[in-house]
């Protein structure tokens, strides 16, 4: 098959193509490094693009910002792939409040561009897009909370092991990222249902693995295990460190997008987590961190 990965250098891009290229496929990899331009230098992706272009054989590299129409058009219209697994983002909260325009036409608008060139020249391949769970916004806060030791933890049965993806992510605060992101995900859903494309939202909580380029603002336990080893100062914002999230490894995203590859269904939505068991606070982080490196994280 042919895989036409956006994002491809990043985390859970760069994953994909290694994990699709190891089942024999052929990748097609559109990244522009736009993470370097968010984050600076310690966002450059550009060695993980080295990797992969030293490791795969059949993998071909497109230098295309998503934003750009006519090349995301040109280069489907030219591809025609079997698969699209969209990735690229600007992916921080944080970041988003400073560049609003940005955010928006590379989330949103740069995911319409895909949609609509998928629906023109490659109708029938699935469509995985990268959500999140930041569609949600804040409502989840609302959950009545206890306060253990090293975490909050929901009090609600109707909760324990976490949210439902009918769950409302309306009415709510959400950051400019998760509303540029509800946007997408409401129009990769919209593609789904109205044009019959197999679509899917892939609602995840925070995604790790090794080749996240980690920075303080996007890639919480990549940068936090960083801080750890390399003895600098982590900091921590509110909630007295016990703020809980659900962690993924980006191999596990990988095989759960090509599970859906193989067994298409159209505008569907999962949240895509490790589960309760895979949870920690930052407080928990540390320790486990701290357990293998044997290195108190510095606060
Ligand atoms: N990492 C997480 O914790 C997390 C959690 C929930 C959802 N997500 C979502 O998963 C997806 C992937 O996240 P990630 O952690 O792999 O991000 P990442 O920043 O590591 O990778 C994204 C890649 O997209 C590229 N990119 C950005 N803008 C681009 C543009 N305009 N044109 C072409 N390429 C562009 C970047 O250079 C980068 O290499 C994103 O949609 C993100 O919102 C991530």
């Amino acid at each position: 098959m042919k895989i036409l990965v956006t994002g491809s250098s990043g985390l859970i891009g760069s994953e994909v193509c290694t994990y699709f290229a190891n089942l024999g496929h052929a990748i097609y990899g559109v990244d522009n490094n736009q993470r370097a331009v968010f984050f600076g230098p310690q966002g450059d992706t550009s060695w993980r693009l080295k990797e992969l272009q030293n490791s795969i054989t059949e993998f071909s590299h497109h230098e295309l910002d998503i934003r750009d129409r006519q090349s995301v058009l040109d280069l489907l219209k030219e591809v025609r792939p079997e698969a699209i697994v969209h990735t690229a983002a600007q992916p921080s909260h944080d970041k988003a409040a400073s560049i609003p325009f940005d955010d928006f036409d590379v989330n949103a608008v740069g995911t319409l561009n895909l949609l609509e060139a998928a629906r023109q020249f490659c109708l029938e391949s699935p469509f995985v897009h990268m959500s999140t769970n930041k569609v949600y916004g804040d409502a989840p806060n609302d959950i009545k909370l206890k306060e253990l030791d090293t975490r909050w933890d929901y009090d609600d049965a109707t909760y324990a092991k976490g949210i439902p993806e009918s769950f409302s992510i309306d009415q709510c605060k959400h950051s400019l990222f998760g509303a540029s992101k509800v946007a997408a995900d409401i129009m990769v859903q919209e593609y789904g249902r109205y044009f019959g494309m197999a679509t899917c939202c892939l609602r995840g909580g925070c995604l790790t693995g090794p080749s996240h380029s980690g920075v303080e603002l996007h890639g919480f336990l990549s940068y936090l295990v960083k801080c750890n080893i390399e003895g600098r100062t982590y900091k921590v914002f509110g909630y007295k460190g016990k703020q809980v999230r659900d962690n993924i490894h980006s191999e596990d995203v990988a095989q759960f997008i090509d599970l859906f590859v193989n067994s298409p269904r159209c505008g569907e939505v999962y949240n895509l987590g490790g589960g309760k068991d895979k949870s920690c606070s930052i407080l928990e982080a540390f320790e486990i961190c701290e357990s293998f490196s044997g290195k108190k994280t510095k606060v």
